[in-house]
């Protein structure tokens, strides 16, 4: 199965055993012959050696390069590293780099070929179900500093993506699952139908899920690729109570996907007081999260007021310049500037 990728235009090819041709797809579209594959300590022993299999049969000739795996390693220095050992292999302004991994695979591998020589092309092959529906598509690509999470960064398309669905099956449980949280905010935000799809969804029907995904993220990238019409806002719906809950857990209570599905149901509280989201369609959304074993409610002892020393723009919020994403109802999601701090306050109470 192939879709269209964000603007520029690229293909993502969605489906079983691709990894097995990716040589071939590959040769079919870039016309350079030298590339490193960037990788990480956990997915390398998994699939470095068919992917550079497939590579070599293809005629193509890659240096492998492995960095630990983890959020922790997606840094400026860690990017320059990867940069001297691509020189060191003699790659040069012809070379191409693909990214073997998740989201921070894709992030730091994307960002690297975005500086290497000024820019080079990137081919991603991601291996979590949330680097295939979300970090892979709409181009933006960067590495995180003291300071911040994705502070350093740029946006740069890949030429081609390949979603081999067979390597999910060795992708840990609560990873698939964080997956979810993002394709239920697309669901939300954009595809009612899809939301209802989701009630029995299995293996078998991940491929046109996939695909879905990859379209919805798509369509709104190409509206507002570069974050300022607020079109590609949409995309942040449950993610201003989501990060400020995922730094108030210091990044290790929750994975990404987890936090994000909290402040999914947190953006659904404020729906229901300022956007009119009824109250039956916010407990529709809760059970489907649950569904995929995703938190709905806090901990009891977890950090609350951390949530709100978290969230950076109480000043914005209380002069309306901060907007927050509201849905009316699944399927619809737009801006809104009348919420206000005490709105999310009440919101994250009731978690
Ligand atoms: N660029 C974007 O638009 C965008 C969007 C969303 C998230 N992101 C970034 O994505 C990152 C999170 O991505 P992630 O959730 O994929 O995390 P990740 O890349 O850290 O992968 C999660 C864990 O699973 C392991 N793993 C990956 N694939 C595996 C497989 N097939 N089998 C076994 N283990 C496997 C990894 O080694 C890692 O330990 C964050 O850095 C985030 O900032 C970027
Ligand atoms: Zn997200």
């Amino acid at each position: 199965m192939e879709t269209r990728g964000a603007a520029p235009s690229y293909p993502a090819l969605v489906g079983f055993g691709l990894i097995a041709n990716a040589g071939e797809e590959v040769a079919k579209r870039l016309r350079c012959r030298r590339c490193a594959i960037i990788s990480d300590t956990n997915i390398a022993p998994l699939l470095a050696e068919r992917v550079k299999q497939s590579l070599t049969s293809s005629g193509f000739q890659s240096t492998f390069i492995t960095m630990p795996a983890g959020e922790k390693s997606k840094t400026l220095e860690q990017a320059g590293a990867i940069c001297d050992q691509m020189i060191a292999a003699g790659l040069d302004r012809q070379s191409f780099v693909i990214g073997l991994g998740g989201g921070v695979i894709g992030d730091i591998s994307g960002f690297v070929a975005a500086i290497f020589h000024r820019g080079i092309l990137h081919v991603q092959i991601p291996t979590t179900l949330l680097a295939m529906v979300d970090s892979s598509i709409g181009g933006k690509t960067g590495v995180n500093t003291g300071a911040g999470k994705n502070l350093i960064g740029a946006v740069h398309h890949p030429s081609l993506v390949i979603d081999d669905l067979d390597v999910l099956k060795t992708l840990p449980q609560r990873e698939f699952n964080q997956g979810f949280a993002e394709i239920i905010k697309h669901a939300i935000i954009a595809d009612a139908e899809m939301f209802d799809a989701l009630k029995d969804v299995d293996l078998k029907n991940l491929a046109p899920l996939v695909h879905r995904n990859i379209e919805i993220k798509s369509k709104i990238v190409m509206k507002d690729e570069r974050d300022r019409t607020g079109e590609r806002a949409l995309l942040n719906f449950g993610h201003t109570v989501g990060h400020a809950i995922e730094r108030a857990g210091d990044y290790h209570k929750f994975l990404h996907g987890e936090a994000v599905s909290l402040g999914i149901v947190a953006a659904c509280n404020v729906s229901m007081k300022r956007a009119g989201l009824p109250w039956d369609q916010r407990n529709v959304i809760v059970d489907l999260l649950q569904k995929f074993r995703l938190p709905t409610r806090l901990p009891p002892n977890f950090p609350r007021e951390k949530i709100f020393e978290a969230l950076p723009f109480d000043k914005k919020f209380e002069s309306g310049e901060v907007r927050f994403i509201v849905t009316p109802r699944i399927g619809s999601a737009h801006l809104s500037s009348d919420v206000t701090m005490e709105d999310i306050r009440e919101a994250v109470d009731q978690l």
